[in-house]
């Protein structure tokens, strides 16, 4: 190292230099900081303490409100989170002495926080009744503002990683032989969840949101990938719209092909397919096959070798082409 190199006087004066500097920085510090009524002293005055977190916030999506320096002091930079710095820095440090220390806050006190400015993004507009807010998983249990390993969405992991965390079962389901390939990192669970929470759904009469995203306003977030089962069709069959893909599909893996809900493809139809209710084109509810159709024939037990449009046709009304 070069400063045992020097004598022991020189020595001497380094240390008094770096003194010196230290001194200044902090008188500067003080003459930087606006010891207005406000209490705000600005985002400079804390990179003396905090160097780490300083050095690594211009990476940060929040140091725009800093870059900018238009932004009103209660939302610039640490400040805008964490609140007015003077009494802290003028403490020394200590956690009691800034407005909101993320590690004595309740769920509740940090979500108001980051709602100050994030309350009128669209994504969000449900976050006060998701279930993730009503069981006091709050923003900061998933997103982390100064040490996030990935490079969108400061999440405080991979998102998979991340979610699997609390929510372990669903972890074998993405590793079944059908499946959606989750874990291999083609597919995000937000590619069909809001985490933040989701709109009632339209389909399924509104039951069981299960944070099911809505893509392009009202549809299953499913018709964003496979759009050939959008339709609309000539001939529609009425539960890939009304009851929703999941009445048939397992949406995230299965042990049956084609992520289906039974193992044979008959027994699925026969939910459905046996005359239940009175509703429909004929007043009879839901339509049984016709005599042509005998079950004890295996060629009739795969219905979709000839009802091979099961998602709705544009030429055929019993979806046979
Ligand atoms: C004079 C040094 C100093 C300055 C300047 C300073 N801090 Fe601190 N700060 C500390 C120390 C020391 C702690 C540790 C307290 C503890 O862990 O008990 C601390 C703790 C904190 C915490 C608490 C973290 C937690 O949740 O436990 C926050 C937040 C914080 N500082 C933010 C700021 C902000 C924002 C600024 C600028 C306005 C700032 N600090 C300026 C010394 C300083
Ligand atoms: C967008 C909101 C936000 C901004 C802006 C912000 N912080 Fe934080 N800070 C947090 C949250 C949330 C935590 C709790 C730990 C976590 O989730 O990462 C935290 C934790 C801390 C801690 C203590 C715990 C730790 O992780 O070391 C300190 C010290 C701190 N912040 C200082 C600062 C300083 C200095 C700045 C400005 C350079 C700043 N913060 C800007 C939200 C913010
Ligand atoms: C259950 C975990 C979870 C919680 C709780 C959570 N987030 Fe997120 N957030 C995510 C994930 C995952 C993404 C990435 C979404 C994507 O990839 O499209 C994200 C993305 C974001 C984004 C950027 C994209 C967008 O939708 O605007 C912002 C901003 C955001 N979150 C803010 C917040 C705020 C503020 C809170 C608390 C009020 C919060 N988040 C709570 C998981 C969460
Ligand atoms: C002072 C206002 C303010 C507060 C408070 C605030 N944010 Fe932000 N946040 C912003 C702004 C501005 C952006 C940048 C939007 C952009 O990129 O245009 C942003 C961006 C984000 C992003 C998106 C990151 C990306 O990669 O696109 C996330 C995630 C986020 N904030 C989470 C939080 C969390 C969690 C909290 C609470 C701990 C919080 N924010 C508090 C203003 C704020
Ligand atoms: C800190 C723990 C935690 C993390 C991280 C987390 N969740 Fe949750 N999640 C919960 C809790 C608690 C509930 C509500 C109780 C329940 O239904 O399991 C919940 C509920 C849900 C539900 C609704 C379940 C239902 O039965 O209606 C979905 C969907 C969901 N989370 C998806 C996600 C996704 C996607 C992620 C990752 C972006 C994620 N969660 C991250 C804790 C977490
Ligand atoms: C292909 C779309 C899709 C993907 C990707 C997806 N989900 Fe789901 N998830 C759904 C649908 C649709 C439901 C509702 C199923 C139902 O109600 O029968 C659901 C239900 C859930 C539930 C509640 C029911 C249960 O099985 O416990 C949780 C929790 C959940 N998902 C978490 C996750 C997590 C975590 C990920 C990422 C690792 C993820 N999901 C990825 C579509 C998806
Ligand atoms: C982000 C795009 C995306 C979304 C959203 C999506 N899928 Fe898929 N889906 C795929 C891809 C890609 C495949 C091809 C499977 C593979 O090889 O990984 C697939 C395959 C399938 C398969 C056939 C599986 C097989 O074994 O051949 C079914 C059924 C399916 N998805 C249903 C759904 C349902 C139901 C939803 C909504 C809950 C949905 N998908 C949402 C991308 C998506
Ligand atoms: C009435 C039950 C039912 C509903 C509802 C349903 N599917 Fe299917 N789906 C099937 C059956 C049965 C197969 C298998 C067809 C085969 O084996 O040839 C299938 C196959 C698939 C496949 C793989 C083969 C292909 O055609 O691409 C995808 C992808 C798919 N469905 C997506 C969806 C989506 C997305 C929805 C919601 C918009 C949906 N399904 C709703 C019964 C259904
Ligand atoms: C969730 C319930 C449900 C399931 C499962 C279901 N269907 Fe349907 N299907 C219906 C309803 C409802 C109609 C419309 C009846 C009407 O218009 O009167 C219909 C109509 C049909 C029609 C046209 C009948 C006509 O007279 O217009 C055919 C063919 C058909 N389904 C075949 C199948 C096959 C094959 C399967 C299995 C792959 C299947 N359905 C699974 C509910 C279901
Ligand atoms: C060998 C080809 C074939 C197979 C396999 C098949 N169907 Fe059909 N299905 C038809 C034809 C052709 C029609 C229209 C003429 C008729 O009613 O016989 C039809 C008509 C129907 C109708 C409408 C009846 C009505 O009167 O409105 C329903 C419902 C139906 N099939 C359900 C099923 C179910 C459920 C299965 C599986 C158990 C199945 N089909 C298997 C060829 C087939």
């Amino acid at each position: 190292m070069r400063i045992m190199t020097i004598s022991s006087r020189g020595r001497q004066s380094v240390i008094l230099r770096l003194a010196a500097l230290a001194l200044c920085q902090a008188a500067l510090a003080f003459a930087q900081a606006p010891s207005s009524a406000s209490g705000y002293v600005g985002s400079n005055v804390c990179r003396t303490c905090h160097a780490d977190i300083w050095l690594n916030f211009y990476k940060n999506p929040h140091y725009k409100s800093i870059a900018s320096g238009k932004e009103a002091p209660e939302r610039t930079g640490c400040e805008g989170c964490h609140g007015p710095g003077q009494a802290h820095v003028q403490a020394g440090g200590g956690r009691n002495t800034i407005p909101r220390a993320f590690s004595l806050l309740t769920p509740k006190q940090a979500l108001e926080t980051c709602l100050t400015c994030h309350s009128s993004d669209f994504g969000k507009v449900n976050i006060r009744r998701s279930d993730h807010t009503l069981n006091d998983v709050a923003c900061n249990s998933c997103h982390s503002i100064h040490r996030s390993p990935v490079p969108k969405y400061l999440l405080a992991k991979r998102q998979s990683e991340l979610c699997y965390t609390c929510h372990a079962t669903v972890r074998a389901q993405f590793d079944m032989p059908s499946k959606h390939r989750v874990n291999e990192g083609f597919v995000q669970c937000s590619d069909c969840h809001n985490p933040h929470g989701a709109f009632a759904p339209v389909w399924r009469m509104s039951q069981r949101p299960r944070m099911v995203d809505q893509a392009a306003g009202n549809e299953e977030p499913c018709l964003k990938c496979h759009s050939d089962k959008r339709g609309p069709f000539v001939y529609e069959h009425p539960p890939v719209r009304i009851e929703g893909c999941e009445t048939c599909h397992f949406p995230h893996g299965s042990t049956n092909t084609r992520l289906l809900r039974r193992p044979v493809v008959f027994t699925l139809c026969l939910q459905c397919h046996n005359g239940a209710g009175d509703f429909g084109t004929h007043n009879v509810g839901i339509p049984v096959a016709s005599s042509s159709h005998n079950l004890l024939d295996p060629r009739y037990q795969r219905c979709t070798t000839c009802h091979v449009r099961i998602h709705g046709s544009n030429s055929d009304g019993f979806f046979l082409r």
